[in-house]
């Protein structure tokens, strides 16, 4: 896709965002920023008995690029399991938005990408609690 056709689907993105919304029963919540400029995303994420993420959505204020790159990015996530989700490359911020806006703005492009990572991060941390909680209880 060329860069034009790219900026195109940024602001359309940027309007009209998908998987927008909170959910703050999620099973998880996760809120990353960007301490430069103060913007920040907050990943809203559920994950059913197989590891599967049937539900992810974010809210946010920041930048175009930050805020229309998680949901072009988001949009690529829908449907994956936790460990594929975990193997993501970032190399697919930069399919999703294209070179040139990932070069000269890379902490905005990858606020979303990386937010999401986080909140993974947070629930492996959170099931391994809970699991320990569990076998004190036995
Ligand atoms: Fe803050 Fe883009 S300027 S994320």
């Amino acid at each position: 896709m060329n860069q034009e056709k790219i900026m195109e689907l940024v602001l359309d993105h940027y309007e009209n965002p998908r998987n927008y919304g909170t959910k703050e029963d999620s099973n998880v919540v996760y809120e990353g920023g960007n301490p430069g400029c103060g913007d920040i995303i907050t990943i809203y994420m559920d994950i059913d008995s197989n590891g599967v993420v049937s539900g992810i959505s974010f809210s946010g204020e920041g930048c175009m690029v930050s805020q229309a790159g998680t949901s072009m990015v988001l949009e690529r996530m829908k449907g994956k399991t936790l460990s594929e989700l975990e193997a993501m490359p970032a190399d697919i911020v930069r399919e999703t938005l294209g070179k040139k806006l990932v070069s000269t703005r890379p902490d905005c492009a990858r606020l979303g990408f990386n937010t999401m990572k986080n909140a993974i991060k947070k629930w492996r941390r959170l099931k391994t609690l809970s699991s320990i909680e569990d076998s004190k209880e036995t």
